[in-house]
């Protein structure tokens, strides 16, 4: 497989200027990883790369993942692996579900992806050892990559962000749902940096998972709670809780892209743009260079569209 299969050169450093920001010092830069590419977008190709590799260097037949019935990561692993030819199989959250129940199914589907759709009560055990190990057996030789792409391989994919930024950053603020390309820029950032993660799921314990995810890399308690040290995390800003918006975020949405050309998705990435303007207010950001990951969703936005009669992205 070539490990070029997507071309991270197209996500650009976009400077915003915000003149409340700009006159208080503040250089703000988003990465536009979003960019990638339609479907494989934000940091869903950071998350599968090495594991794409590794199906191919470990001779797997293929691989398996897990993902509810609008996942960006059931679509971007669909799309990923039809380029990469690797076979694919999705289990998706809801048997009553097929694959002309919506957009992203059928699209899985088109690619090439074999969709079993499970109960509720099955599709639970999906982080079970022993519930994977058996479909392992029944597929045999085939990959599993968990839901989200939130692995050891993923993180190690997200780290490579940093390679890309030239600039010296004080502070990199990123939307959180497994933790995984948090991780995966704390592991991998300049020392000084300081990580601000906001999560878009309510009642979330980002420091717990965070911890049991750092210890894949760094195995001592201590050194995990050390670098942990460099985080900061916004519990406030879920706006009701994992896939749930408001109005309010909506028009920030609209604002933000009249002003800047900078499409935000109100899954996660608008959720934590919107922290991340409320907590630069604090004069401790003054004189400081800003990075925000974008980690892609945009494609959620057709469908946010239509159910509220909206357009998000106007001029
Ligand atoms: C658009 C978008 N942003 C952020 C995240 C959160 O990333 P992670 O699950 O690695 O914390 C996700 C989920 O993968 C996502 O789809």
């Amino acid at each position: 497989m070539n490990e070029q299969l997507f071309d991270t050169s197209l996500s650009v450093l976009q400077q915003i200027k915000i003149p409340h920001f700009t006159s208080r010092g503040i250089q703000l830069f988003v990465k536009r990883d979003d960019l990638i590419h339609t479907e494989v977008s934000g940091n869903k190709w950071r998350k599968l790369k090495y594991n794409l590799l590794q199906v191919e260097q470990g001779n797997f037949a293929g691989l398996f993942t897990f993902g509810g019935a609008y996942s960006n990561h059931l679509l971007a692993t669909a799309s990923a692996a039809n380029k990469a030819d690797v076979p694919v199989i999705g289990f998706v959250r809801g048997e009553e579900l097929n694959e002309n129940s919506n957009t992203t199914l059928k699209r899985c589907s088109d690619l090439g992806m074999k969709l079993i759709f499970l109960s509720r009560e099955e599709y639970g055990m999906r982080n079970d050892k022993q519930y994977i190990d058996e479909l392992k057996l029944e597929f045999t030789n085939y990959y599993f990559v968990p839901e989200g792409g939130g692995n050891y391989l993923g993180m190690v994919g997200c780290q490579e962000i940093w390679k890309e930024i030239t600039l010296q950053i004080d502070d990199v603020f990123v939307a959180q749902g497994t933790t995984a390309t948090s991780c995966g820029l704390l592991l991998g950032k300049p020392v000084n940096t300081t990580l601000h993660v906001v999560p878009a799921l309510k009642g979330f314990d980002a420091y717990a998972e965070m911890f049991s995810k750092l210890k894949w890399f760094l195995f001592q308690d201590e050194l995990a709670s050390d670098l942990l040290e460099d985080v900061k995390i916004y519990t406030d800003y879920h706006f009701g809780g994992y896939g749930k918006y408001t109005n309010e975020l909506l028009t920030f949405i609209q604002e933000i892209y009249k002003e800047h050309q900078l499409p935000l998705d109100p899954i996660y990435t608008a959720k934590a743009f919107y922290a991340m303007i409320q907590e630069l207010e604090d004069v401790s950001f003054n004189k400081k260079t800003v990075l925000f990951v974008h980690t892609g969703g945009i494609q959620v936005c057709e469908e946010i569209e239509k159910k509220n009669k909206i357009k998000l992205f106007t001029n």
